[in-house]
């Protein structure tokens, strides 16, 4: 692959960065020869426990056994917070700025120790204790940190769901760990328009008897319903709260959140963090990947209802005692520079952002960009989606202008942190690969027959060896743990990716093997989609893939099939859209609905998903083998019938 091009790390990052090239190979190898060794001294450096562990790990995944710093106890908002209040009470740990650029403010430790505290007693006065789950589902206001932090002070789990969720996927997400208390807001704002969140909870309860109570941030003061008994004012409330909440001691394993992400089968599944070796992952990655230095005013646009806005906004960035920009609003509002305003505005040195903003804003001209500064920028990121190398450059020399490196990190919902990824003054860039792996982690490629690809390859990508930073279940099911995981390659945990690995031991991802879709960097299961669809009355079947697209990465492709004698009609796709808004929610809406008169299937009845997506993806003089097809015909008809994107 000699034509691909390659950055060499910036001088300025030789002379100051906190990893430089010798330094990463000898401790990646260390942490690879002696992971309990490597792991224990980490963990002694960067986390306050109350009690030291008894085993720095225990893992066994033929039963998907994992556990770190065992017998140790720590409470992870005591790292966030607490711990900084001695030598930076008064530096600002949270900047937020607003949907609308005239909002801002700045919260220091202090002030946080302070919301934080009052928040967690809040929650005990509505009889919240030690491994109770709490439902947050809120907008991008600085109450959300204040949320999550406040769960970990007294030990709750919390369960954030991303504000954009419908009422139906939130009350699915509440049942399914008995969450009782919700945190909500009136409304959120995004883009200058609202959200309504109070009213969309509202609906979700009706199907949730066991919540007792919502605490309601009054946010843009909307008129909304209330039930007395249930709701309470959050401003009102805290008034009356004492600043005092000592942090419960909490065992190195006890759950700290749980998240819920899209699967290839089935509903949204739990994902389950626990306390110790998640933070520890999330701030060692946070510092090293980002090059965090004390000062350095740090940003990462993701929502908190992602795993990126709760490793790298909240607590990565908080145990590392980091000042982290939480941002309301959305990269083209109210035009296509906002981002770059408010890179000047805060003087930002540490921009993360997924591929899909930087795609849709490359698309709007340079002089968005150029009207700002941006001189305060020294590195760049990116998460979620394969970033392709066109996008890459126009984000290094425009953004960046050729001096910020840019880390394309490699992570999941699962992995709690970054897995792969450039360290920015060690790796050498190749635009459009994660390259190596961060310290601990021990990437294969695995053949179609479970064999381990040595050298330049492609295959599964697996994890050999466990991190801390690792899931430990699916909340309530360990066996779907297992089997999604840990089955198909004996001793691996599977990441659902395919990748390919170059001379140099880059690795490149080229995207799921599986059922997953990743539209704008946001996880979708056609499965998922597939039974909001079919709830409609004139529809028998359908089947969801992905195809490419410019801005998104992958758009929705659905192939329905509707009952006999339904005629298909514009207003019945509207409607069918409509559905799986309520279903899902808006992030999930089908791009392309393709009548079909039948489905491609096996003679034993199982869809031909990969034939679907060839069409989806006007990949069609490579179909591959259709002879099982139980009726080839179908296939000329989706093919003559095939929408142009
Ligand atoms: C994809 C987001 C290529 C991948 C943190 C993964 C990426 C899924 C990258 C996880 C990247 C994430 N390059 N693909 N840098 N980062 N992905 O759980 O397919 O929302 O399995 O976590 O996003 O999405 P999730």
């Amino acid at each position: 692959m000699s034509d691909i091009k390659t950055y060499p790390v910036p001088q300025q990052y030789l002379e100051h960065t906190l990893i430089n090239n010798a330094q990463y190979e000898s401790m990646y190898q260390a942490s690879i020869d002696d992971p309990e060794n490597f792991w224990a001294e980490q963990a002694r450096a960067k986390i306050d426990w109350e009690k030291p562990w008894d085993s720095v790990m225990n893992v066994d995944y033929k039963k998907a056994h994992i556990r770190w710093f065992e017998g140790a106890e720590l409470n992870v908002c005591y790292n966030c917070v607490d711990r900084h209040l001695a030598s930076k009470a008064d530096q600002t740990a949270i900047i937020w700025e607003g949907d609308d650029p005239k909002n801002d403010l700045s919260i220091t430790y202090r002030e946080l120790h302070q919301k934080v505290s009052r928040f967690a007693n809040l929650l005990k006065s509505r009889n919240v204790k030690k491994g109770d789950r709490v439902c947050i589902y809120m907008p991008m206001i600085p109450e959300v940190v204040y949320a999550m932090l406040a769960c970990a002070r007294i030990g709750a789990i919390h369960s954030v769901v991303f504000g954009g969720f419908s009422p139906e996927s939130l009350k699915s997400r509440i049942l399914d760990s008995d969450c009782q208390v919700v945190i909500t807001a009136d409304e959120g704002l995004r883009g200058g328009k609202t959200v309504p969140l109070k009213k969309n909870a509202d609906k979700a309860l009706e199907g949730c008897p066991n919540v007792h109570s919502v605490i309601v941030v009054k946010y843009t003061q909307a008129d909304i319903a209330w039930q007395e008994s249930r709701d309470v004012d959050y401003y009102a409330s805290m008034e009356a709260m004492s600043d005092d909440c000592p942090c419960e001691i909490m065992s190195a394993e006890d759950p700290l959140f749980i998240l819920y992400t899209s699967g290839s089968t089935g509903q949204p599944k739990g994902v389950l963090h626990t306390s110790g070796g998640y933070l520890l992952y999330a701030a060692l990655t946070h510092q090293y990947v980002f090059d965090y230095h004390d000062g350095d005013v740090y940003w990462c646009t993701a929502d908190a209802g992602w795993i990126t806005g709760h490793s790298y906004i909240v607590y990565g960035p908080l145990a590392n005692g980091a000042t982290t920009l939480v941002f309301e609003g959305v990269p083209t509002y109210p035009d296509a520079g906002r981002f770059w305003d408010v890179v000047d505005k805060h003087q930002v040195n540490i921009f993360y952002t997924a591929p899909t903003a930087i795609r849709a804003l490359m698309g709007q001209g340079n002089e968005f960009v150029n009207r700002a500064s941006r001189s305060s920028l020294r590195l760049l990121g990116t998460v979620g989606e394969p970033i392709n190398p066109e996008a890459w450059e126009w984000y290094h020399q425009v953004v960046g202008e050729t001096r910020c490196p840019i880390v394309d990190t490699w992570w999941q919902t699962e992995t709690g942190g970054i897995l792969l990824t450039p360290l920015p003054g060690a790796t050498q860039l190749k635009p459009g690969s994660a390259t190596r792996p961060f310290f601990g982690i021990e990437p294969a490629l695995l053949d179609s027959d479970g064999k381990t690809v040595e050298g330049a390859g492609s295959g599964a990508l697996v994890m050999a060896r466990s991190w801390p930073g690792q899931m430990r279940t699916v909340y309530g099911d360990h066996d779907r743990f297992i089997s999604t995981y840990f089955s198909q390659y004996p001793g691996y945990y599977f990441t659902g990716d395919g990748a390919r690995r170059d001379e140099d031991g880059y690795y490149w991802i080229t995207g799921r093997m599986d059922d997953v879709l990743n539209v704008s960097g946001h996880r979708l299961g056609t499965a998922e989609i597939e039974s909001a669809l079919v709830l409609h009355e004139s529809v028998a079947e359908a089947a969801v893939v992905g195809f490419p697209h410019d801005i998104k990465g992958q758009g929705v492709y659905a192939y329905v099939t509707l009952m006999s004698g339904v005629d298909p009609s514009d207003a019945l796709k509207q409607e069918l859209i409509k559905l799986v808004n309520q279903e899902i929610g808006p992030i999930a809406k089908p791009e392309m609905i393709q009548w079909s008169p039948g489905l491609p299937k096996t003679r034993s009845g199982k869809i031909m998903r990969r034939i679907l997506r060839k069409i989806a993806s006007n990949e069609l003089d490579n179909l591959g083998d259709t002879s099982t097809l139980a009726d080839p015909s179908v296939v000329e008809q989706l093919i003559k019938h095939r929408l142009n994107q």
